[in-house]
């Protein structure tokens, strides 16, 4: 068998079924490597920074790394620009997104949070709600969205700080997007992994 039989989706029967499981499953594997050659793609989007965007994801990812912070956080501080190339007026929702299945909780809602947060830096010359992150005070990992962007994500557009080459985060990304999706040891649920180790 190399195609399905049929060509509506109710006429499909177990064996049509089985077969497009087995392909899905192999296509998902190459998820990371997908991801990786996306973030490649982010060099050429959005000018006017002093650097790429690949630049920013590398330099968040290095600052993660060099914070101590753990696979998930470096991780999605490499990810969490990535919906700028399909998604621009909702990147981070499109990021967290794709992480979701694979990172803790608490990983993917600063992700999916950050261009909120973020807004503190530079509502007010776009005519923006700088103080946006209230909507969410109280919320148990508002302090870790706002570590994020402040550590890692508003100053990671500078053209002197010397970050590791994407080769060099290609392993961990290969890692997170092996893990079992949605895996209640992976999501770990309300628990809070700090992103500084001393
Ligand atoms: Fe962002
Ligand atoms: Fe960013």
């Amino acid at each position: 068998m190399e195609k399905v039989k049929f060509t509506a989706m109710k006429d499909g029967d177990k064996e049509d079924y089985d077969f497009l499981t087995h392909h899905e499953v192999a296509h998902t594997k190459g998820t990371a490597d997908r991801l990786l050659a996306a973030l490649v793609e982010l060099d050429e989007g959005l000018s006017g920074y002093q650097i790429s965007r690949l630049g920013h994801s590398l330099q968040a990812a290095t600052r993660a790394e060099r914070d101590g912070a753990d696979t998930d956080w470096i991780v999605a501080a490499l990810l969490h620009d990535i919906g700028d190339i399909y998604a621009p007026y909702n990147h981070d929702e499109y990021a967290a997104t794709i992480l979701r299945p694979f990172v803790r909780e608490q990983v993917s809602w600063v992700v999916e949070k950050h261009g909120d947060f973020q807004l503190v830096y530079y509502g007010e010359h776009v005519g923006a709600n700088p103080n946006k992150r209230d909507t969410y005070a109280g919320h148990p990992y508002f302090d870790d969205c706002a570590t994020f962007c402040e550590r890692w994500d508003q100053n990671s557009f500078d053209p002197a700080y010397e970050h590791l080459p994407l080769d060099h985060f290609a392993a961990r990304v290969r890692d997170v997007f092996a893990r079992t999706p949605y895996d209640p040891n992976v999501i770990q649920a309300g628990v809070r992994v700090p992103l500084e180790t001393p």
